[in-house]
């Protein structure tokens, strides 16, 4: 029932994409959204080169329908972007989803190489610049989603119409997607689909503990915070010790070098698999407040497409 030029671009079912999610989008969870329809991505950016070959050929064992790998153009790490790119185009991967700087080094490396590329940015200026270097699709993340979301501080229900008055590719909307009702609003601002993160999280298939899990679904929609502000980045995540810590540091100046330790790697790590929620910052979207269950992937997509079949057809008949 929704086809758009997403799905057609893709060859999936439907118009959902399962956003890279640092650590939880493994081959696993990223199999499950395209078994369901959607469309998954392997998240690069916690891979080793060896991991992340042996993620797609598990992913590949995993299911016969499309997937991507989402490569993340940060610098801290010059040699990273390279080994991905490598792996992706040695591993004969057919979709890429670059995020953070601009893809334009690698648009043609990529398409040469038969790769399908969707570029996900924050503000409709970047898109445009995306556009302009070739990629294929465009992923805008509003205001309301987890992790980066640039600094233009636009919800979805703005940044959607001007991203496709202005674009000609495919636009696709990211943040607070959780049920049809934001499904179908998102189509109706003109996305070809949407791209869910925080709404996985709390699935079967994501590999977080079970105390993270329940610690989500008590998240109201008011509990998720910005940090990073302070360094000219904007970063939602939900309220914790660590993220009201690094709030108090951003007050004296903290740095980039300063702030790292709170934001990845091994805080993180015990935040999703070790039962400590309080050790890191984590990303979370605002839908958080709306999820209070932990389903299949495959339920959550169903309902998403079923719920929002009821609403269309009950505009239609209004
Ligand atoms: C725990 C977590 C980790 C994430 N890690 C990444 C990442 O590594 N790369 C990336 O491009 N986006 C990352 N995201 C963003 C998601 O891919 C997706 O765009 C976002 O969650 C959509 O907003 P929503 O959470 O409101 O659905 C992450 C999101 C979450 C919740």
């Amino acid at each position: 029932m929704f086809k758009t030029r997403l799905t057609e671009l893709l060859g999936v079912e439907h118009p959902i994409i399962g956003g890279a999610m640092a650590y939880l989008s493994t081959a696993e969870l990223a199999a499950a959204v395209s078994n369901a329809g959607g469309f998954g991505l392997i998240a690069g950016v916690t891979c080793t080169r060896d991991e992340l070959r042996e993620q797609i050929r598990a992913c590949r064992s995993l299911t016969d329908k499309p997937f991507g790998v989402n490569i993340a153009l940060i610098h801290r790490d010059p040699d990273k972007i390279n080994q991905d790119i490598d792996v992706v185009v040695e591993e004969r991967v057919k979709f890429v989803e670059t995020t953070a700087l601009s893809p334009e080094p690698y648009v043609k490396l990529l398409k040469e190489a038969g790769i399908t590329v969707l570029h996900k940015c924050a503000t409709v200026r970047h898109a445009e610049s995306a556009e302009r270097a070739g990629v294929d699709a465009v992923t805008l993340v509003g205001y309301e989603a987890a992790g980066h979301t640039g600094l233009d501080d636009l919800p979805l229900s703005i940044m959607i119409p001007l991203a496709v008055d202005s674009l000609k590719i495919p636009v696709i909307a990211a943040g607070g997607v959780g049920d049809g009702r934001a499904f179908v609003s998102a189509l109706a601002l003109g996305a070809s689909g949407v791209q869910i993160g925080t709404r996985l999280m709390a699935s079967h298939e994501c590999p977080a503990s079970v105390t993270f899990k329940d610690w989500l679904l008590q998240t109201q929609a008011t509990d998720t915070i910005y940090v990073e502000r302070s360094l000219n980045r904007a970063y939602r995540v939900r309220r914790n010790e660590a993220a009201e810590k690094v709030l108090q540091l951003e007050k004296k100046g903290i740095t980039m070098a300063e702030l790292l330790p709170f934001i990845g790697g091994d805080r993180l790590r015990k935040v999703l698999f070790e039962d400590d929620v309080e050790a890191g910052v984590v990303p979370c979207g605002q839908v958080a407040g709306l999820i209070d269950e932990v389903m299949s992937v495959n339920e959550i997509i169903d309902r998403i497409i079923s719920q929002a079949q009821d609403i269309v057809g009950r505009l239609h008949s209004s």
